[in-house]
């Protein structure tokens, strides 16, 4: 895939934060590229620049540096736009987001919910009406629950309307933040399959961002692993899976439960916590956690690399 074909192209991407005066890199350095269609899934523990990621994607933190081309707009630039043609671009991209308890307002019935949004975006009255009702079905939830709040409904059906907020004013894009994380994997199995079902008869592109490579492992074409505000892989899903290059890549995959444990190999436990951006270690950010690593990993950070046609390792030691 092209670069000039693609729906969103993020270019070295760099979201940097100052605690007491402290620099915290986010974000350092990330650049990918995602289709119309098609998913990406972004995975890598806790801390690594996930969410900072999606979120300077919908201008929710504002980028240091780097391009987020959409659609031929760059949206780092976006509060320079006239009002209308940001308002447009926030209609085609969305957020489904980990807890959408806490982003639905208490006092506010599910329909009472859903019209706002549309209403934002210019849906006359009656339009309002008929969309919700098609939302409501397009989610699986049913027109009893129209006047229902926030806490008569399950987890499940909670997502189901994070989904359907989303969904409303019919965006291109939309980025899942561990979308499903927080439910049991009963319930992850329905609203993934949704959001598979949504993905193909509205064509759209999902950012999928989670901590749990499991959770990727079936919703997304590409993956892209992050450490440390970094990219330190990329690849198709099937290659990914299937001849994984980077050590910390190999660690979280065999950490994935298998119905028979030697068809994975043995688990691979890293050692040590994930450092954390405020401290970042020099040269290679995962070398401190590294089995393969040499002396040159300790001074001098690899920087991502072709290694065949949609794969990308980063690591001095392939
Ligand atoms: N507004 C902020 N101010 C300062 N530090 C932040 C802010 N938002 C995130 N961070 C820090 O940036 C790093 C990446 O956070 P985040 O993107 O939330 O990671 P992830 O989603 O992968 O868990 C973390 O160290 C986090 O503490
Ligand atoms: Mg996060």
């Amino acid at each position: 895939m092209t670069a000039s074909g693609a729906l969103l192209t993020v270019n070295d991407l760099k979201v940097h934060f100052n605690l007491k005066a402290l620099p915290i890199r986010a974000v350092d350095g990330v650049s990918f590229d995602l289709a119309r269609g098609e998913t990406l899934g972004i995975v890598g523990e806790s801390g690594c620049g996930k969410t900072t990621t999606g979120m300077s994607i919908v201008n929710l933190v504002q980028a240091t540096g780097g391009d987020i081309i959409f659609d031929g707009v760059d949206l780092t630039a976006l509060q320079s736009l006239p009002r209308s043609k940001q308002l447009e671009l926030r209609r085609r991209i969305q957020v489904v987001f980990q807890d959408p308890y806490s982003s639905l307002n208490p006092r506010k019935t599910l329909t009472q919910t859903l019209d706002k949004p549309l209403q934002i975006h210019g849906f006359t009255a009656p339009e309002r009406k008929d969309r919700i009702a098609y939302l409501l079905e397009k989610v699986g939830l049913s027109p009893r629950h129209a006047d229902r709040y926030p806490h008569e409904f399950s987890g499940g059906q909670r997502q189901r309307i994070g989904i359907a907020r989303a969904l409303s004013v019919g965006p291109e894009l939309i980025i899942c933040d561990e979308a499903v994380s927080a439910l049991d994997v009963s319930i992850q199995a329905q609203i993934i399959n949704l959001l598979l079902d949504l993905q193909e008869e509205f064509n759209l592109s999902y950012l999928f961002i989670s901590h749990d490579l499991a959770v990727v492992e079936h919703v997304a074409d590409r993956i892209a692993v992050m450490y440390l505000g970094k990219i330190v892989e990329i690849a198709t899903y099937q290659a990914l899976f299937s001849d994984p290059k980077h050590p910390y890549t190999q660690a979280l995959l065999s950490a994935i439960p298998v119905p028979d444990p030697r068809s994975r190999g043995s688990r691979i436990v890293l050692q040590g916590d994930v450092s954390s951006p405020l401290n970042a270690p020099s040269g290679c950010p995962f070398h401190t956690r590294c089995v393969r690593k040499s002396a040159v990993c300790q001074s001098v950070a690899p920087s991502l690399t072709a290694i065949a046609e949609g794969h990308s390792v980063s690591c001095h030691n392939l």
